[in-house]
């Protein structure tokens, strides 16, 4: 079925409807500068429990809490040094901060855990909605569990649009790939539990130590010792293949209708043949981190049933998009 007309432009009657919806409990999808978010009433158990619901997520994979600005935060956590100076470089924007969390943030929200996520998006629609409440959201990306997070609003109006009221348009995603999230539970040892469009170099130069990353990804049962780190997500229908950056294949024409293969930037040799994509014309990372969830999506649907995509090169953003291949490709170890 056809959920396009649950896609609400950002209009100042829409914005207020959908702050409405929330006051009630219910779930929006909402835009965000890195990927739209499944929104709900962060204080409210009831709200939180729908989103689970409403995603397939279990309740072992918390949830980030976004607020309108520092001060709102500081609130609801023990805060410290390291989060003020993060706060003042970095927000509004794609940082997501691990904090200890006060008893005002429900159990639920954290799967538990003594710790919350915590960010301030920057996207002028989702500032809008928090403007008109009294409570933070709770948002996990807008996307069934497992699957590629959305970077439009037809993204999420297409695989959750049955089981919600309402997502607001805010255009296409900025960045398109999830917030970078750095764990500052222990301010001396600042641990980055995902990488995103903030840099491991960009944190180092603020907080003027070395800040190192989470190695390895989590057991996918445990209760979430290193959360938000479960193997197999972002993972799209088709099968992913990974290529060493700078490697080509050569395609045969035969299979174009099932294997698509996606390079950094157009490729020099180009052909006319349909099943050769790129996500750059000049391999810029930005640009590549911008554009490769919604073709991802784009070729799943087109029914393209396996997927070849050239890493990136391993440095600044080029991590975070080679973290988020790397799981869509661990879909095949998985099954
Ligand atoms: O860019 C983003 O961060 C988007 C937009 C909507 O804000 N949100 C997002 O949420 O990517 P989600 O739920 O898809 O990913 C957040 C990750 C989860 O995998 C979760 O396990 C981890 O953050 N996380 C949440 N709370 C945590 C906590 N207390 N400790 C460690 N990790 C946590
Ligand atoms: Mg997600």
């Amino acid at each position: 079925m056809d959920h396009s007309s649950k896609v609400l432009e950002a209009t100042a009657a829409n914005l207020a409807h959908c702050a409405e919806l929330l006051r009630g409990d219910e779930v929006v999808g909402m835009p965000t500068e890195t990927v739209y978010g499944l929104a709900g009433n962060a204080l409210n158990a009831s709200s939180v429990r729908k989103i689970f619901a409403v995603k397939g997520r279990p309740l072992i994979d918390p949830l980030i809490v976004h607020f309108s600005d520092l001060d709102a935060a500081e609130v609801h956590i023990e805060t410290n040094d390291s989060v003020r100076q993060l706060a003042a470089a970095f927000w509004p924007g794609p940082l997501t901060m691990v904090v200890p969390k006060q008893a005002s943030i429900p159990d639920l929200v954290t799967a538990g855990l003594p710790s919350v996520a915590i960010r301030v998006p920057q996207h002028p629609v989702f500032r809008a909605v928090l403007k008109r409440l009294d409570f933070p959201l709770a948002a996990p990306s807008a996307n069934p569990f497992g699957y590629v997070s959305p970077t439009r609003a037809g993204h999420v109006a297409h695989t959750l649009g049955s089981r919600i009221q309402a997502v607001l348009d805010g255009g296409p995603c900025d960045f398109g790939l999830e917030s970078t999230i750095i764990d500052l539970r222990n301010p001396q040892v600042p641990v980055i539990l995902r990488h995103g469009p903030v840099t491991a170099a960009q944190l180092n130069k603020i907080l003027q130590v070395d800040v190192s990353s989470h190695n390895g990804v989590a057991d996918d049962s445990t209760p979430q010792s290193a959360p938000g780190l479960l193997t197999k997500h972002y993972s799209p229908t088709a099968r992913v293949t990974l290529l060493p950056h700078g490697e080509t294949l050569t395609a045969n024409a035969a299979s174009e209708s099932v294997i698509a293969l996606v390079y950094n930037q157009k490729p020099i040799w180009h052909t006319d043949q349909a099943n050769i994509f790129w996500l750059s014309e000049t391999g810029e990372l930005n640009e590549i981190a911008h554009n490769l969830f919604e073709l991802i999506q784009r070729l799943d649907q087109q029914g393209f049933q396996q997927i070849y995509i050239e890493e990136a090169t391993e440095a600044g953003l080029g991590q975070a998009i080679n973290d988020r291949l790397r799981r869509a490709a661990a879909k095949l170890e998985a099954e």
